[in-house]
C-alpha cells in the first residue's frame, strides 16, 4: 500500500504546487498597478488576486462586496473598499485542516500578510472585520469554521508558549518554519523557534484570544464548540501567565523579584529589547495592573504597566467569562475570571487616570506605579483612542473625550502632522509616518461629518495609486509608505465602512472625496 500511495500522494502535492506557483507572489503584486484603474482623480489600482488564487471563498463577503458599490458613491473609495475588505480572505487564510489528534478540530493558519506567521493580536482583528456576516454555521466553507480554526490553533500556541506573540505553521499544514531575521534573541522562558516566530510578551495577545473568543460567542451562540478541544485550558492558561505579571520589580523587604520573562535582543534599536537585563524599567508592587512587556506595535514599552492592554484585557476577561459561565462545571473559574476583571478595572481607574495641565483628567498610556506617566498614544489596537472600539468604555466618558483631544493634536508626542494624512504614529515605523489604521479609528470614534470626511478623504488621497490600506504612510509624502502587504489594517477599513452604514452615517459614505 505505502509504496503505491506514496507517489500519488508526491503527484498530488506537486500538482497543487505549480497550480499555486502560478500564482503571484502577493508580496510583489500589492506593489504593482493593475488594471482597471477606479474612474476617479486617484486612478487606484484594482488589487484583488485572480479568483482562482484567492485563499479563501465567502458569497456573504462577494455579496456584501457588490452590495456596497449602491452606497460608497466615490469610486475611488469605493475601489478601496473592494481590494481592502476580502484581504484576509483572498490573502491570508495560508492553509486550512484539522488537528492530527482529533479530525473534528478544525485549524486555520492565518498570516499575517507579508510576513509568513500568525499572530495572536492580528489574526483576531483580521477575523473580526466579517464578524458582521457571521452567522452559526457548521460548514467547512463557512465564515464560522474559519473562526472555530483560528481560535483552535491560537488555543494550541497559547498552550505551547503563552509568552510568545506570533507563531510558525502548525506541523499538520506541512508547510516549514519561517526563519525571524533578527534572531538570536535572549529570552526566558525558552521556545523552539519551530513552534514560535517571535516571543515579545504582550499582554494585548492573550486579549485577542479572548476577544476572538467573545465575537464568535456573541455572533453564534455556539457554546458546544467551547466545551470541545482546548478552549479551558488556554484559559486557565492565560489566568496563570496574566496573574504570573501583576509581580513588581522589587518584594517588600526590597529584593529584586525573579520575574517569568525577560527578553533581549542585539540591535540598535531601544524599542526592540528591554534594559535591565531583559525586565525592562522598574514598576511597583501591588498595582493590580498586569506588566507588559511590549507593546502591539511589537515596540517595548517604556513603563510596563500598559495601560490600552490592561483596558482591553479587562473587558474582554470579563465577557469571557459569560462563556465560561455557561459551560457547565467552570462556575468557580467563570467567577474568578470576572473577578479578576473588576480588579484590573479598578486599578486602571486607580493609577491610568492621571491629571493632565492642560486637558485636565485623562488616560495616560503606561505608568509604573511610582507616578511615572508616559502621556502618548501610538496607531496600534489596542491603542488610549480605541478603547470605546473595544469596547472598554463609552465614547461619551468625558476622561476619555479629554484623551481623545490630547491624542488628536500636537500635545500627543506620536501624532503627526503634514499636507499628505493628520493621524497618530508611533515609534515602530518611525517619525513622520502617521497610520491609516489610526485615521479609521478615529473615524469609529467619532459621530462628526467633518471629522470623518476629512479623515476618509485623506484615506482615499493617501495610498500611493496602489488602493490599498498600508501600515504607515509620511504626512509630507504618500510615496513614503511602509508595508504593501498588511492584512489587519485593511479588513479594518472595511469594516469602518460597514459600521458607518450600520450608525445610520450613510450620508459620508455617499460623498465625493475628489
Ligand atoms: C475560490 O473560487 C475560485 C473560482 O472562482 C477557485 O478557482 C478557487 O480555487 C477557490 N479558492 C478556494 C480556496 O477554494
Ligand atoms: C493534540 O495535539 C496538540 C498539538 O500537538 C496538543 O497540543 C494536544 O494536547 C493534543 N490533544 C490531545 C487530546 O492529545
Ligand atoms: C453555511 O455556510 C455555507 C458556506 O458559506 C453556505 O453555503 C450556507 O448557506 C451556510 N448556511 C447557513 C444556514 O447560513
Ligand atoms: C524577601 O521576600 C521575598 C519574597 O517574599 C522572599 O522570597 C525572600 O526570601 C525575602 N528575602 C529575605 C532576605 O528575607
Ligand atoms: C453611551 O452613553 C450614552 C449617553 O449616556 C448612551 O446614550 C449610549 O447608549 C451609550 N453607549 C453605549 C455603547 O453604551
Amino acid at each position: 500500500m505505502k509504496c503505491v500511495s506514496l507517489p500519488l500522494l508526491v503527484i498530488a502535492s506537486s500538482l497543487y504546487e505549480s497550480a499555486r506557483s502560478q500564482c503571484p507572489d502577493y508580496s510583489q503584486y500589492s506593489q504593482q498597478v493593475h488594471q482597471p484603474l477606479s474612474t476617479g482623480r486617484y486612478q487606484l489600482s484594482y488589487m484583488r488576486p485572480s479568483p482562482e488564487c484567492r485563499t479563501f471563498n465567502s458569497s456573504v463577503v462577494e455579496d456584501t462586496i457588490t452590495s456596497m458599490k449602491s452606497v460608497i458613491k466615490d469610486p475611488d473609495l469605493y475601489r478601496i473598499f473592494e481590494n481592502s475588505f476580502p484581504n484576509t480572505l483572498d490573502t491570508a487564510v495560508k492553509w486550512r485542516g484539522v488537528a492530527a489528534n482529533n479530525s473534528a478540530e478544525e485549524l486555520t493558519f492565518l498570516i499575517t500578510g507579508d510576513i509568513n506567521a500568525m499572530w495572536l493580536r492580528d489574526s483576531a482583528n483580521q477575523m473580526q472585520s466579517y464578524l458582521p456576516l457571521v452567522k452559526a454555521n457548521t460548514s467547512t466553507n463557512s465564515l464560522a469554521s474559519l473562526y472555530r480554526g483560528v481560535i483552535n490553533l491560537q488555543a494550541r500556541y497559547i498552550l505551547e508558549a503563552p509568552f510568545c506573540n506570533s507563531f510558525q505553521p502548525p506541523v499538520e499544514s506541512g508547510i516549514g518554519p519561517s526563519q525571524n531575521q533578527q534572531t538570536p534573541d535572549e529570552f526566558t522562558p525558552p521556545v523552539s523557534t519551530k513552534i514560535a516566530f517571535e516571543c515579545k510578551y504582550e499582554l494585548d495577545s492573550l486579549a485577542a484570544f479572548l476577544e476572538i473568543s467573545t465575537n464568535y460567542y456573541e455572533a453564534t451562540g455556539d457554546i458546544e464548540f467551547f466545551r470541545k478541544f482546548q478552549w479551558v485550558s488556554a484559559i486557565n492558561a492565560i489566568i496563570s501567565t496574566t496573574e504570573s505579571l501583576l509581580i513588581g520589580t522589587y518584594a517588600a523587604n526590597g529584593s529584586v523579584n525573579t520575574i517569568p520573562y525577560t527578553w533581549e535582543r542585539q540591535t540598535t534599536s531601544a524599542t526592540e529589547t528591554l534594559d535591565n537585563g531583559g525586565r525592562g524599567n522598574p514598576v511597583q508592587d501591588g498595582t493590580g495592573l498586569i506588566r507588559s512587556a511590549f507593546r502591539p506595535s511589537d515596540d517595548s514599552t517604556i513603563y510596563q504597566l500598559f495601560i490600552p492592554a490592561n483596558m482591553m484585557f479587562a473587558r474582554y476577561l470579563d465577557s469571557a467569562s459569560e462563556i465560561m459561565a455557561k459551560i457547565g462545571n467552570q462556575r468557580n473559574t467563570a467567577n474568578h475570571m470576572h473577578n479578576f476583571a473588576g480588579r484590573i478595572r479598578a486599578a486602571i481607574t486607580q493609577y491610568g487616570i492621571v491629571t493632565h495641565p492642560k486637558y485636565g483628567q485623562i488616560y495616560a498610556f503606561e505608568v509604573d506605579g511610582y507616578g511615572s506617566q508616559n502621556i502618548m498614544d501610538d496607531a496600534n489596537i489596542p491603542s488610549l483612542l480605541s478603547a470605546p472600539f473595544f469596547g472598554y468604555l463609552n465614547v461619551s466618558d468625558p476622561v476619555y473625550q479629554n484623551t481623545r483631544k490630547l491624542i488628536l493634536s500636537k500635545d500627543n508626542p506620536y501624532f503627526m502632522r503634514g499636507p499628505v494624512i493628520n493621524a497618530v504614529g508611533g515609534p515602530h515605523a518611525g517619525l513622520g509616518q502617521a497610520w491609516p489604521m489610526a485615521s479609521i479609528i478615529r473615524i469609529f470614534t467619532s459621530s462628526s461629518t467633518s471629522e470623518i470626511q476629512t479623515a476618509l478623504k485623506e484615506i482615499v488621497s493617501s495610498t500611493d495609486g496602489l488602493g490599498l490600506i498600508h501600515e504607515s504612510v509620511n504626512s509630507f509624502d504618500a510615496h513614503k509608505w511602509t508595508r504593501q502587504w498588511f492584512s489587519w489594517a485593511n479588513g479594518l477599513l472595511g469594516q469602518c465602512l460597514l459600521d458607518l452604514q450600520e450608525r445610520g452615517l450613510g450620508g459620508v459614505l455617499a460623498a465625493s472625496y475628489q
